[in-house]
């Protein structure tokens, strides 16, 4: 009985930390767990500033703890349309800066979609989709919110069901990656990433969220309804999310205590649940 009452209780684990650092650290005890288990993980990646302090983690872990990729596999989520892989924005440059530079993950080993869109773009994302799928499905994928409950580029008003296409990105998006262009730089409008589909099936999602521009949106995919409006929301169907919030990113959740005391019965009864 209650160990049916802590599977269905609530959909995602949530768990609350108290700043970005103990965030990242938490984020990353959880990936090197996971490689630990499984040495030829396939690790879903995003971009963006609330990863940095968690790649940082894992660049320390390879260093001081021996850490091994030679085996793990990468898949971004997502990347800019029409801007060349070594400009410094492009989500290539950010993840070789960030963790493929700093690592042992064999080149042949990332995947990363290919913006440049040379040729068909549908067929550019069911090329991305088969690279998934033949190599056996995403083990762990981590993801961001953005501030209008986007994840992976997924812009509110992306189908539930939508798969590895171009999207456009919206107004508030471009406002938010603005830094890192240069002054009258001509920013992407587009970008391919995974659908929601794609997301949702990958075993297991781990979502960061950190900082009060991040509380409104958490709210709404943890506590509101599932809606195409806010694509986060569709976290709620997937059987085994964790999201890691910290304090101010948590500000808006209405249920915290329930959070702390399901992950607390969840540690006692279902310890292979968590991480
Ligand atoms: C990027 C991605 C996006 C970001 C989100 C949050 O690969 O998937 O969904 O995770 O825009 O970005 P930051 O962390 O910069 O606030």
């Amino acid at each position: 009985m209650i160990l049916a009452w802590v599977g269905s209780a609530l959909t995602m684990l949530v768990f609350l930390t108290k700043d970005y650092e103990e965030l990242s650290r938490e984020a990353a005890r959880m990936v090197i767990n996971a490689i630990r288990r499984k040495p030829a993980l396939r690790l879903g990646l995003a971009t963006g500033s609330t990863q940095a302090g968690l790649y940082a983690e894992l660049v320390r872990a390879h260093r001081e703890e021996k850490l091994d990729f030679s085996r793990v596999s990468t898949f971004n989520l997502d990347e800019y349309v029409g801007l060349p892989a070594k400009h410094p924005q492009s989500f290539r440059s950010f993840m070789s800066r960030n963790l493929f530079d700093h690592v042992n993950i064999p080149p042949n080993q990332i995947h990363i979609p290919d913006g440049t869109l040379r040729g068909n773009f549908d067929e550019t994302c069911a090329k991305y989709e088969n690279e998934i799928r033949s190599s056996g499905g995403i083990d762990l994928q981590v993801l961001g919110i953005g501030r209008d409950g986007h994840i992976g580029f997924n812009e509110p008003a992306s189908s539930l069901a939508s798969r590895t296409r171009v999207k456009i990105l919206t107004r508030q998006t471009l406002e938010d990656n603005r830094a890192g262009f240069a002054p009258g730089e001509e920013q992407p409008q587009a970008a391919i990433t995974m659908g929601i589909g794609t997301i949702l099936e990958a075993r297991r999602l781990l979502v960061l969220a950190s900082g009060t521009a991040k509380a409104r949106a958490v709210a709404m995919a943890v506590e509101g309804p599932v809606t195409a409006s806010v694509t986060a929301s569709a976290l709620q169907l997937h059987p085994d999310a964790t999201i890691l919030v910290d304090r101010e990113a948590a500000a808006e959740l209405r249920r915290k205590e329930d959070y702390e005391r399901a992950l607390e019965m969840t540690r006692k009864l279902t310890p292979g649940r968590l991480w």
